[in-house]
């Protein structure tokens, strides 16, 4: 709850979402472009919801319109938990006129995108890009604290290239009142496989004023708690160990209530493989969706598309990597579910490992300087 008035004069005075367990630090889906659809956030709610949501980014400039499908995300959602609708841009009229249009829809709050790496988003001066210049930052967040009534929050990294501007932006943070800041502990020039500097997440809890969520690397329950420790977070956003491992908002819970925490098998796996398929398939099978008309070549690109996120759950499968091998030789349907079926169903009883195992990973390994978007296509753990 933000109880001080903004350097603006506007105090939003409305609740953050409250965790499911009273008490408790708080949970977060992170925003993930081509991946946190309506169909994946209600995926992982059957798993165990994270307390709030976060769209993919909504790209603001002069001809912008805020994307129908990310808007149906916040229309449409049945999680039973908030979701906040995410700006990714620089020039402050667009994301006035924006916030605007998205306050008519049931918003949990606006959340501003100061972190995207990719050197397409980059150069054009927004998400991480605007890290390079804090005065911009400032204006920006004293912008859209005053025309945002409810929830304003923030996602950034620490910097461009290197600190030397975060103390400036936490400031910015703190002067203009924003209900709730997420750090990913890396630079922009550090993409998605550096080490993530918890210290620099301490250093944000201890500067400003509201509640911050740490996020980056957050692979399991137990990793979680250790953050949580380290930094002082008021709560944890988990993005590409969700995409593995649906169950983690769930086991972090319980990890933090002293309780069992539950410990999926591969047979557990093989069934959140087959309801991923089935919640990906939106667009594929739509009419009107890709490929329509020629079966063929939208199930090659629904399984092209499953691949993605296999490439995240093969990731606890097996140590040696055998069924991310098998998996992306797979080009139909039938040959998906039949590696599947081998690798998972048949060892049913296996465990699921709680982290990543070392050495297997997720692939395309695009960090490149022309990776477009933070998309699922280039983006690996
Ligand atoms: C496929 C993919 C897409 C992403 N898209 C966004 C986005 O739209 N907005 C954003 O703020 N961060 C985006 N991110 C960054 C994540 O929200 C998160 O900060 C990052 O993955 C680190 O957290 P993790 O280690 O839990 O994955 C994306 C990450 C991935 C893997």
């Amino acid at each position: 709850m933000s109880d001080h008035p903004s350097e603006t004069g506007v105090k939003s005075g409305v609740a953050l979402p409250a965790p499911q367990i009273p008490g408790q630090p708080l949970t977060a889906l992170a925003p993930m472009q081509d991946v946190t659809d309506l169909a994946f956030m209600g995926l992982i709610a059957r798993y165990g919801a994270p307390d709030y949501y976060v769209t993919e980014f909504l790209r603001v400039h002069a001809q912008s319109r805020p994307e129908a499908h990310i808007v149906r995300s916040i229309d449409e959602n049945a999680t039973g938990r908030p979701v906040f609708a995410q700006l990714i841009g620089e020039e402050i009229p667009h994301l006035e006129r924006t916030v605007a249009l998205l306050l008519k829809h049931p918003v949990a709050g606006i959340d501003l995108n100061l972190g995207c790496p990719a050197p397409k988003v980059y150069k054009k001066n927004v998400g991480g890009g605007l890290l390079r210049d804090p005065d911009h930052v400032d204006a920006i967040l004293a912008a859209l604290r005053a025309r945002t009534p409810g929830l304003f929050t923030v996602k950034m990294r620490i910097g461009f290239e290197d600190t030397r501007n975060f103390a400036r932006i936490l400031d910015s943070v703190a002067r203009h009142r924003v209900d709730l800041l997420t750090v990913h502990g890396r630079t922009v020039k550090e993409m998605y496989r550096s080490e993530v500097h918890y210290d620099e997440i301490a250093r944000a809890v201890r500067a400003v004023p509201c509640p911050v969520m740490a996020n980056g690397n957050v692979t399991s329950a137990e990793a979680g708690a250790r953050i949580l420790a380290a930094t002082g977070a008021a709560g944890l956003m988990c993005g590409r160990h969700a995409i593995r491992n649906p169950w983690i908002f769930r086991q972090i819970r319980e990890r933090l209530a002293g309780a069992p925490v539950f410990a999926p098998t591969l047979g557990d796996v093989h069934g959140y493989v087959h309801a991923l398929y089935r919640a990906t398939a939106a667009g594929f099978y739509e009419p009107g969706g890709f490929g329509h008309g020629d079966p063929t070549a939208r199930e090659r690109a629904h399984v092209a598309r499953m691949k993605k996120f296999l490439n995240f759950v093969g990731q606890s499968v097996d140590p040696d990597g055998a069924f991310l091998h098998a998996m992306r030789r797979a080009m139909s349907e039938a040959e998906l579910f039949e590696v599947c079926a081998r690798h998972l169903a048949d060892h049913a009883d296996r465990p699921f490992a709680t982290e990543p195992y070392p050495g297997v990973v997720a692939r395309p390994n695009c960090e490149t300087p022309d990776a477009d978007g933070c998309s699922l296509a280039n983006v690996t753990a």
